[in-house]
C-alpha cells in the first residue's frame, strides 16, 4: 500500500512534453533555459553543440558515428520545484524525419515556439497538425520579442487563422525590438520590466515586478508605450477568449506567452503556469479500453527505435514511453505483440547530458533498452498476465519519394532483405506501383536525410549499391476506402496511384491543388493524411 502511495506520488509529479518549432525559432535555447531552471546544467551552450545542429549534409556520417550522444539527447529529464519533467527532443533541421511525430505520441503536451518577426512557419504547421491529432493541449511561447516584432494581435490571429486553434494571451508584450520593456501579466495585472543586461546565464536579464498602476512603472516604460498597453489589455479583456482549462486540455484553446529564450525572460513564468495548467500523465487508450496511469500496474509502447550507424546495427535502441504503473528493472516484462516474456536489457534514461543505466522509472518517463530486433514501433510492453494493445502509432506521410534502383541484381535477396528492414525500423516507406514489376520500388520519406541513411546503411550493410531516381510528388494520401480501384479514378494525369507492402492504395500528388481537383471529380472518394493505427511493420515483397 505505502508503495503504491509511493508511485501514484511519482506520477502526478511527472509532466511530459514535447517542444515545437520551426529550426531557428529557439526551440534549443528554450530546452536550455528549461534546464537551467531545473538546475540540471549549469551554463547555457550545453544542451548540445551548435556545431553539431547545424551541420551540413556531407557531414552526416561522421555525426551518425556519434549517435551514442544525439541519443541521450532525446529526452532530457529534471526536477523543478516539485515537478519531474520530462522534455522530448522533436529532431529538426535536416534531421526531420518521422521520428519527429511519432516522438508526439509519446508527449501528453507541447509546448509550440514561434519567431515574432515570422509567425507561423512551414514547420510548426506539419508538428501542430500532428499534435491536434492527438487532442493534447499545446501552449506557444511567442520568442524573440527583443527583436523588432510583428504586431502582437496579428501573431495571434496568424496562429488562430493558419492552425486553427483559439489562442488566449496570458501575458502581454510591452513593445518590441529595442523598445522592449517587459510584459504584463493579465492574471496577477503586474508588469514585469525587461532589461537586457548579458546573454547566457540564467538571470541574463534584469526583471521587476510592478503592479500595472505603480507610478514608477512610468519611469521604465514611456508614456505612449504604455498607453498603448492599456488600450491593449482593454481590447483583449474584451475581445480575447476568456481561459478554459477544459478547452486547453483538449487541444482547442492555446495559452500564449510572450518573452525571449535567449535573455531567460518570460520563461519562468511560461514554465509556471506551463506546470499549473498541465496535468500528469493520463489515462491512454487500448484494446482493452483506457489504461489508467496510476491504477494500473506497468506498461509502456514503443514510439521510436534508433539503430545505430556501425556494421553491426543490431544494436539498436527501442525507446519506450512508460504509460501506466512502475518499472522495475529486476522483474520480467511481457512484450504483447510477439508473446514472450523477458527482462528489459540495460534500461536507461537519459538525465541531461548522462545516460544512466536505470533501476525503476515511472508512467510518464522514457526509457532507452537495447534491442535485439525483437520490438517494432507501436508495440506494448506489459507485465506478464497482462495482455492488451495499446492504440497503434499512425503512419505519417512522407514528402519526398524516390524510385529506388538497385544496381546490383545479383544480390536481390539481400536487397528485399534490407529495405524490409529499415522500413520495419520506421526509417523509410516503401511502396509498389500498381503497372510495374516487383522490381521497382518507391520510396517515401518525411525528412530527405533519410534517402542518405538508406543508400549508405543498404551499402554498408546489406552491400546492396542502389541509385535513387527523385520523383516529382510531394503530397501522399491514403485511400480511405481500401477497396477502391484506384486505376478508375478520374484525373489522374500526374497523379500516381501506389499501394504500400500491405496493399493499400494510395495517391501521389504534386501539390495540394491536384488534391482537390480528385476529390472534386470523384464523388465520394476520401483521402487520409494519416494512416491511423498502421505501422509500417511487416512488409512483404519478393
Ligand atoms: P532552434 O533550436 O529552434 O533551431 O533555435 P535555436 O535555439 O538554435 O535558436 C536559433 C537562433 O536564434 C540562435 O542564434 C539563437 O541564439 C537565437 N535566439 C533564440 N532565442 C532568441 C531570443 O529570444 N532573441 C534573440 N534575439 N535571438 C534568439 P544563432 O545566431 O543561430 O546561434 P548562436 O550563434 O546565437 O548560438
Amino acid at each position: 500500500m505505502a508503495d503504491n502511495n509511493n508511485i501514484k506520488k511519482e506520477i502526478e509529479k511527472r509532466r511530459t512534453f514535447a517542444i515545437i518549432s520551426h529550426p531557428d525559432a529557439g526551440k534549443t535555447t528554450l530546452t536550455e533555459k528549461f534546464l537551467l531552471y531545473g538546475g540540471a546544467i549549469n551554463t547555457a551552450g550545453s544542451v548540445k553543440g551548435k556545431a553539431n545542429s547545424k551541420y551540413a549534409v556531407s557531414d552526416w556520417m561522421e555525426i551518425e558515428k556519434e549517435r551514442g550522444i544525439s541519443v541521450t539527447s532525446s529526452v532530457l529529464q529534471f526536477n523543478y520545484k516539485d515537478f519531474c519533467i520530462n522534455i522530448l527532443d522533436t529532431p529538426g533541421h535536416q534531421d526531420f524525419s518521422e521520428d519527429t511525430y511519432r516522438t508526439l505520441m509519446a508527449a501528453d503536451s507541447a509546448v509550440m515556439v514561434i519567431d515574432a518577426s515570422k509567425g507561423v512557419e512551414a514547420q510548426t504547421i506539419k508538428l501542430f497538425k500532428v499534435c491536434v491529432m492527438r487532442h493534447i493541449p499545446i501552449f506557444t511561447f511567442i520568442n524573440k520579442m527583443d527583436r523588432d516584432a510583428k504586431d502582437s494581435f496579428e501573431l495571434l490571429d496568424d496562429i488562430e487563422t493558419v492552425l486553427g486553434i483559439r489562442t488566449c494571451p496570458i501575458n502581454w508584450p510591452i513593445g518590441s525590438g529595442k523598445s522592449f520593456k517587459g510584459i504584463y501579466d493579465r492574471r496577477a495585472k503586474t508588469v514585469r520590466t525587461f532589461k537586457a543586461v548579458s546573454t547566457g546565464g540564467r538571470s541574463a536579464a534584469e526583471e521587476t515586478d510592478f503592479s500595472i498602476d505603480d507610478e514608477n512603472l512610468h519611469e521604465i516604460v514611456p508614456d505612449d508605450l504604455y498607453e498603448t498597453l492599456i488600450d491593449e489589455i482593454e481590447l483583449l479583456d474584451g475581445a480575447s477568449d476568456e481561459l478554459d482549462l477544459e478547452k486547453v486540455s483538449k487541444g482547442e484553446l492555446s495559452p500564449v506567452f510572450f518573452g525571449s529564450a535567449l535573455n531567460t525572460f518570460g520563461i519562468e513564468i511560461l514554465l509556471n503556469y506551463f506546470l499549473e495548467m498541465t496535468s500528469p500523465p493520463l489515462a491512454r487508450l487500448s484494446d482493452k479500453g483506457l489504461i489508467s496511469p496510476v491504477n494500473e500496474p506497468f506498461s509502456a509502447f514503443v514510439f521510436k527505435i534508433q539503430a545505430n550507424m556501425n556494421k553491426a546495427h543490431r544494436d539498436r535502441i527501442a525507446f519506450l514511453r512508460i504509460c501506466s504503473g512502475k518499472f522495475d528493472a529486476s522483474s520480467d516484462v511481457y512484450h504483447v505483440q510477439s508473446g514472450r516474456r523477458l527482462k528489459l536489457s540495460q534500461p536507461q534514461q537519459i538525465m541531461a547530458q548522462d545516460r544512466q543505466v536505470i533501476s525503476e522509472a515511472y508512467a510518464g518517463d522514457v526509457i532507452g533498452v537495447f534491442d535485439s530486433g525483437l520490438f517494432a514501433i507501436g508495440d506494448t510492453i506489459t507485465l506478464p498476465g497482462q495482455k492488451f494493445e495499446y492504440e497503434g502509432i499512425p503512419t505519417f506521410a512522407p514528402e519526398h519519394f524516390s524510385r529506388v534502383i538497385q544496381l546490383n541484381s545479383m544480390k536481390r535477396k539481400q536487397f528485399v532483405k534490407g529495405i524490409t528492414q529499415l522500413a520495419q525500423e520506421g526509417a523509410i516507406q516503401i511502396f509498389q506501383e500498381y503497372t510495374a514489376g516487383m522490381s521497382e520500388i518507391i520510396v517515401g520519406v518525411v525528412g530527405v536525410l533519410q534517402f542518405d541513411v538508406l543508400k549508405y546503411r543498404l551499402e554498408n550493410e546489406y552491400g546492396c549499391e542502389i541509385r535513387l531516381e527523385p520523383l516529382p510528388y510531394g503530397f501522399i494520401r491514403w485511400v480511405a476506402d481500401t477497396t477502391t480501384d484506384v486505376t478508375k479514378l478520374k484525373r489522374m494525369n500526374n497523379v500516381k496511384a501506389v499501394k504500400d507492402m500491405k496493399g493499400n492504395p494510395l495517391l501521389l500528388f504534386v501539390n495540394e491543388w491536384m488534391i482537390k481537383m480528385v476529390l472534386d471529380d470523384n464523388e465520394g472518394l476520401e483521402l487520409l493524411e494519416f494512416k491511423k493505427n498502421v505501422s509500417a511493420n511487416s512488409p512483404d515483397i519478393q
